[in-house]
């Protein structure tokens, strides 16, 4: 292995077990389509598209290109009160990908971001109404929604929340639906739970009253904390109860967008349209940082055609709020998902993956499987007395045998690059069950 040219105490890592990484370091150094390179020169298997970003696979010459053009053209221009080509053709071809209504695009950086631009969209909406007392935002129990102060208090998190988590006051959450008991080895969408949408008009309106309610943020796929799909019909329940007491629904597609289940957005996928998508992440397949809400085209004409003549509408925006660099890169990226259909492959490819997963199903310490689209979750026994501990070592061992997983505490999830092919499942899947089988 070479030596290194920089020291790694003085970066701070996000979401790391700092003192344990710095302690074995993992260093990837380039990649291209489905694998990365270590610095020791080891290929690895990219079994988690990044962080749920990579749809269209690493490096593509097609995306790289068009950001190394656009580099050297207009690097930066001033977003706020001023505008570029790219912005406006990123945000027209992302509006024709959406749900139909869904047609007005602002953008953000990150996911995290998008989140907080929603829930402020869904203030402002409501008080462009006239109902500005709505301002009660409900989350749901491992809800994950990034890391700002709107996203944690909505969210479900535990460790987020514990430090971080009560500083937006008016919220509250439905339950979460996951239930080993009764759903374990569900392929796709589970059978049972459809009522725990009912929790929102039986508990939490009756509790907080509908006239006080702004919006419902779930992620239609709840990806971060474990991969829970939604119980068959949850959803439309969910939706239904929003419409008969005016509550906005917001869909969290930063994991789910952009192909993961078969369709450019779960909504599509599972029929059911809320009233806003966040995404981030596979818009410009994460070669560089984009996210945003997509808004119902009421929403944007209430906030903005209410406003007096002349004032700034909605008072937000962030100073790389569609940064020429990042919408390049999203169109190269969304005309590379046209050109290779990889949505389709997605949905091609979903039965070869669950069959692949599902027979995990009685190796070592698994006791769930669960998957939908391209994505999956592997749940393992926690070893007695140290939860996480198995997960870990699943996540080293496989990163050895060259396959990169996630590991949230003892669940492993997969979301590999939509580019993927059936082999490449295979050795996925057969490494982790070599895997499993030691741990
Ligand atoms: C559903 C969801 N929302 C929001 C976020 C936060 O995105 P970011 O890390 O880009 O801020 C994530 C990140 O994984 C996510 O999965």
């Amino acid at each position: 292995m070479p030596p290194r040219d920089f020291p790694l105490d003085p970066f701070w890592m996000p979401f790391t077990a700092n003192r344990q990484f710095k302690a074995a370091p993992r260093i990837l150094v380039t990649a291209r389509d489905m694998h990365y390179v270590t610095e020791g020169g080891q290929r690895v298997l990219d079994g988690t598209a990044g962080l749920w970003c990579v749809n269209a696979g690493h490096c593509r010459p097609r995306i790289v290109e068009a950001i190394q053009r656009q580099a050297d053209t207009l690097d930066y221009s001033p977003l706020f009160q001023m505008g570029h080509p790219g912005e406006f053709r990123a945000a027209a071809l992302i509006a024709q990908l959406a749900p139909e209504g869904l047609d007005h695009v602002f953008f953000a950086n990150s996911g995290s971001e998008a989140v907080d631009t929603a829930l402020k969209i869904a203030l402002a909406y409501q008080r462009a109404r006239g109902e500005g007392h709505r301002n009660v935002l409900i989350g749901r129990e491992r809800g994950y929604h990034g890391v700002g102060f709107g996203g944690i208090s909505v969210g479900g998190v535990p460790a987020t929340r514990k430090a971080f988590g009560n500083m937006l006051p008016r919220v509250d959450h439905l339950p979460h639906t996951h239930d080993l008991e009764r759903n374990a080895f569900s392929r796709g969408q589970p059978a049972w739970g459809a009522h725990l949408a009912d929790d929102l008009e039986s508990r939490i309106i009756p509790l907080h009253d509908a006239s006080n309610i702004a919006a419902v943020i779930v992620e239609p796929v709840a990806g971060s904390t474990g991969v829970l799909v939604p119980p068959r019909g949850y959803l439309e329940r969910l939706r239904a109860i929003c419409d008969r007491h005016g509550l906005l629904l917001i869909f969290d597609e930063v994991i789910t967008g952009f192909g993961r289940t078969g369709r450019a957005f779960a909504a599509q996928t599972f029929g059911v349209k809320p009233d806003m998508i966040t995404f981030a992440k596979g818009v410009t397949s994460g070669a560089v940082p984009l996210a945003g809400v997509i808004v119902r085209h009421e929403i944007y004409e209430t906030v903005v055609n209410r406003a007096p003549p002349d004032t700034i509408e909605f008072p937000h925006g962030y100073t790389y709020s569609g940064h020429p660099l990042a919408t390049a890169a999203a169109e190269a990226t969304l005309a590379l998902y046209h050109e290779e259909k990889l949505f389709d492959r997605a949905r091609e490819l979903a039965p070869h993956f669950e069959q692949a997963v599902h027979a995990l199903k009685s190796v070592g310490p698994v006791i769930d499987v669960r998957n939908f689209g391209l994505m999956a979750g592997i749940e393992l026994e926690p070893a007695p007395g140290k939860p996480g501990a198995r997960g870990y070592q699943a996540f080293l061992k496989c990163f050895e045998k060259g396959v990169l997983i996630r590991v949230t505490g003892d669940i492993i999830a997969l979301s590999p690059p939509l580019i993927i092919n059936p082999a490449q499942i295979d050795e996925m899947a057969g490494t982790l069950a070599t895997v499993l089988r030691q741990i």
